[in-house]
């Protein structure tokens, strides 16, 4: 049973379909991201998980659960955070986390845990105010972990970070994982998803464009880059290679599309041939690579004309 599945969710406002038809799973124990540029509907979508924004069409379920009153259940078993987390800016991070606890019914000793694991114990008197953009956000995982949910839904979580913090929240992400956690966020920072998620749905303009897991996404496209004195010589050998397809010159290498990244197969065949190559290497696409033809090269992080 997935823990979260979407079957043609929509959400329309007057002129904008903000979530247009899509349709996904996330199973149990992956890092999910929801990959799009501003506005392509994904705090939207997330907003119809939590049960804030109401889908004009199309159903979900969490946990197996779509009626209302197991949805409710359901999203007991679901921590989140939206887009602009709420907290009180002149209470300390405890007493925030302390609010967040009542109304979760969550012991003291479990506030100390989930400061400790986002790293804050030592700034956690301190006031909300006074934070770094990190530590906020940092602060807004605590808030969703509380429950120790099974289920953790993050709208953007590395948004406006520098590479440490979001490498800090890379690590708490994983920590996550690594306990059990399914999670879903999103995000429009291609590195961070590549880096960060095992699954991925790349969206624009409310429409899913791919769904996959990561690895299939970057890795499903593998190329050879081939250098050698004689490149003609080269092009031969190589257009010769059972491993291999579509040869051709580039760049002053030979590109070439691989069956597999069996590197040591190719560069014997090579030597075998008569030719020694002074430079043999596995290029995959990356997401960016990917995401950018899906998205007819709108840039990571700009607006979508609409
Ligand atoms: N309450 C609303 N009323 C009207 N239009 C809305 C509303 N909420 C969102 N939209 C529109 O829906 C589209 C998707 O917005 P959404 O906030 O889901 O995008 P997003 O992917 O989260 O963007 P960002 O990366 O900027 O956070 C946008 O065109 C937005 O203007
Ligand atoms: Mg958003």
């Amino acid at each position: 049973m997935a823990v979260i599945e979407a079957r043609g969710l929509t959400k329309r406002y007057k002129e904008v379909v903000a979530v247009d038809d899509a349709s996904f799973a996330v199973e149990r124990g992956q890092v999910f991201g929801f990959l799009g540029p501003n506005g392509s509907g994904k705090t939207t979508t997330i907003g119809m998980l939590l049960g804030i924004v109401r889908p004009t069409a199309g159903s979900f379920s969490l946990f197996g659960a779509s009626t209302p009153g197991a949805l409710v259940a359901a999203r007991a078993r679901t921590g989140a955070t939206l887009e602009t987390p709420n907290f009180y800016p002149y209470m300390s991070g405890r007493d925030n986390l302390r609010i967040a606890a009542n109304v979760k019914r969550v012991g003291r000793a479990r506030i100390e845990e989930c400061l400790d694991i986002v790293g804050l114990r030592g700034r956690a008197k301190h006031r909300f105010k006074t934070y770094s953009l990190g530590m906020k956000q940092r602060l807004a995982l605590a808030a969703a972990m509380l429950a120790d949910p099974e289920l953790v839904v993050l709208d953007e979580p590395a948004n406006g970070l520098d590479p440490q913090g979001m490498r800090q929240i890379r690590r708490i992400i994983r920590g996550m994982a690594e306990r059990g956690k399914t999670i879903f966020l999103s995000s429009h920072l291609l590195w961070e998803v590549e880096r960060t998620c095992t699954h991925v749905s790349i969206i624009r303009r409310g429409r899913i464009m791919k769904t996959g897991a990561v690895s299939d996404i970057v890795g499903g496209d593998k190329h050879v880059v081939v250098k050698a004195d004689d490149i003609e010589r080269l092009l031969a050998v190589m257009d010769g290679y059972p491993g291999a397809s579509s040869a051709r010159i580039s760049n002053g290498a030979v590109v070439a599309r691989l069956d597999s990244g069996d590197l040591g197969t190719l560069s014997r065949y090579l030597s075998g041939h008569g030719v020694h190559p002074s430079h043999l290497a596995a290029e995959s696409k990356t997401l960016e690579e990917v995401f950018m033809e899906l998205t007819d090269g709108t840039p990571p992080g700009a607006a979508e004309a609409s």
